[in-house]
């Protein structure tokens, strides 16, 4: 196809080659999750069907951010042109409140919302799949649940992405009883190639395989939880539970040169910051303005300081606050913001703060699906940090978020992920924390071009825009434009972030010269890396399915 033969050889030295197939593609973040999701295709479900079955696979074989104790986003397009997001992002618990982090003095208490009971949200993600299984499903929820059931009892291989959390969590794992039993081996940890099996997560999913969503909120999987939070101080009651309610939302539109991008809409502010950057880049040519070159990063750096400091300032839960979501995503303020943007010279962030409106590893993984009827599924669902809470609900063999995180404990104090928040984002019983995640579909000529999505917290939307401009204006193949290393800036702290090798000497010179600063180190990623994409393309001409993986967290696509 003709963006896969168009490969300039100044893009990158090496390039692989997209997974194919005929019927159907799924690419997510293990192998043996893509494999399940092939084989429900294969047995006559849809992309929807799949998702479900996928999603329940990674809460087993990745179980530090495929989840069932978290929440998430499924972007859905159905064959007939029908969009929908289901949003079952995870809630605060009723007995939260806008000061809950903070001590007597008003400071933050360091890691209150990050590890342990307190900083774990009403989780979302089986009400969340069992209502897309009930709205677009084939096949029987018990064959959607069980080859999770068969991953967790048979075990699965540790894998060397497994093993290398272990330096940076171990501490804190190690702080949970259960957590240590559980995934630490009692404290003889896993080595790479070792058989887990995970016997309490396996009678949990076959609960949620007999009873559906009702067993994890008002059955025995609920009394576990509530459980383990009488016993430690969480907050989450069992009204918190029983009153938990996936929302379905429209999802975001916009456009890109000759594309039609269905998105994330709030509590993301994927969808809209990615929207916004889009909207800037279009103004130029950015193909001519070379890949990698100092004028590209300049520009996209500029595009992504503008759209973060509107996401910083303005974007919390729509059932909270009011936005003015058509203004940010709209081409007129897309014009005014690159009017702003001096070729020349870095902005600093400090001049772009924006004011709410007040009328009014991390761990998280992406997956997408593309069936051969024509129906395709981004769907991204986190834990928060790796290992979420570091929590694991006693007896039930899964582990709690950290989503409280993603609220504003204080404005103006950065979260985990060095965000800086806003009121917009205050912490209320019920509400969604603002995410990042940023599922996407890229339509042409009304058809399914690209599906994908990542996490990252802020570095998902600009892994995003980067693999999709890496397609759309550069021409890489998909796995080119997943390979090739990533940048970053998010508003604040001023900063450039880069992965190895993303930026040569002379081009970091010209743009320090240009009043861009860089960081050191990745703030909260030794690794550096920045997302994990799980995308698929659809060839327009021949309807083939490519799909692609990132490397970075050792992804791998299935077709058939
Ligand atoms: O919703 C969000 O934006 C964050 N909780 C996502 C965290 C994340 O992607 C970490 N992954 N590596």
């Amino acid at each position: 196809m003709i963006l896969i033969l168009q490969y300039s050889a100044s893009i990158a030295a090496y390039r692989r080659e997209p997974e194919q197939g005929t019927h159907g593609m799924v690419a997510s973040g293990r192998a043996v999750a893509s494999q399940i999701g092939v084989e429900i295709l294969k047995k006559g479900g849809n992309a929807i069907d799949a998702a479900v079955a996928v999603a329940f696979a990674l809460a087993v074989a990745w179980p530090d951010a495929g989840n069932i104790g978290g929440g998430g986003f499924m972007l859905i397009r159905l064959h007939d042109g029908t969009t929908t997001v289901i949003d079952y992002r995870e809630t605060a618990p009723v007995a939260a409140s806008h000061d809950m982090y903070l001590d007597e003095k008003k400071d933050v208490v360091p890691d209150l919302s990050v590890i342990g009971h307190k900083a774990v949200a009403v989780p979302g993600t089986v009400a969340g799949l069992e209502l897309a299984w009930k709205r677009h499903g084939k096949l029987p929820w018990k064959d959607l649940v069980a080859p999770a059931i068969r991953l967790a009892e048979q075990g699965i291989v540790v894998d060397s992405h497994f093993v290398a959390c272990y330096p940076s969590f171990t501490k804190t794992l190690s702080q949970f009883p259960e957590t240590k039993r559980i995934f630490l081996n009692n404290g003889d940890v896993f080595k790479v190639g070792d058989v887990f099996k995970q016997p309490e997560l396996a009678s949990t999913l076959r609960r949620i395989q007999n009873e559906g969503a009702r067993d994890f909120y008002e059955g025995e999987t609920a009394r576990l939880i509530l459980d383990e939070m009488k016993a430690n101080g969480g907050l989450i009651t069992a009204e918190d539970l029983k009153s938990y309610k996936p929302v379905v939302r429209s999802p975001l539109k916009g456009t890109y040169r000759d594309y039609e991008f269905l998105t994330m809409p709030p509590p993301s502010s994927g969808g809209v910051a990615l929207l916004e950057m889009l909207n800037i880049l279009e103004q130029q040519n950015v193909q001519q303005l070379g890949f990698h070159s100092a004028n590209q990063i300049h520009f996209y750096v500029e595009a992504m300081k503008r759209a973060f400091a509107d996401r910083a300032g303005l974007l919390g839960d729509p059932d909270f606050v009011q936005m003015p979501i058509d203004r940010l995503v709209s081409k007129t303020y897309a014009r005014e913001l690159f009017s702003n943007i001096d070729p020349n010279k870095a902005t600093p962030s400090s001049t772009l703060t924006r004011k709410s409106e007040k009328i009014q590893q991390h761990n998280t993984t992406h997956f997408s699906i593309a069936d051969s009827d024509g129906n395709v599924v981004a769907n991204t669902f986190t834990l928060n940090d790796s290992w979420g809470s570091r929590v694991t609900v006693r007896g039930a063999g899964f582990l709690l978020n950290d989503e409280m995180d993603d609220f504003t404990s204080k404005p103006g104090v950065p979260n985990m992920y060095g965000l800086l928040q806003s009121e917009a984002n205050a912490i209320a019983p019920h509400k969604r924390p603002l995410s990042a995640m940023a599922p996407l579909i890229i339509l042409k000529n009304g058809k399914p071009f690209l599906v994908l999505g990542s996490p990252g917290g802020p570095t998902i939307i600009n892994s995003v825009l980067q693999v999709t401009t890496n397609v759309i204006d550069f021409g890489m193949n998909l796995q080119q434009a997943i390979d090739a290393p990533r940048f970053h800036h998010q508003w604040m702290p001023d900063q450039i972030y880069v992965e190895p090798f993303a930026v040569s000497p002379d081009t970091k010179r010209i743009l320090e010269e240009r009043g861009h600063k860089f960081s050191a180190t990745y703030f909260f990623d030794p690794e550096q890396y920045m997302g994990d994409v799980e995308a698929i393309m659809i060839d327009p001409k021949s309807g083939e399915f490519y799909g692609a993986s990132d490397i970075r967290l050792g992804g791998a696509p299935a077709g058939y």
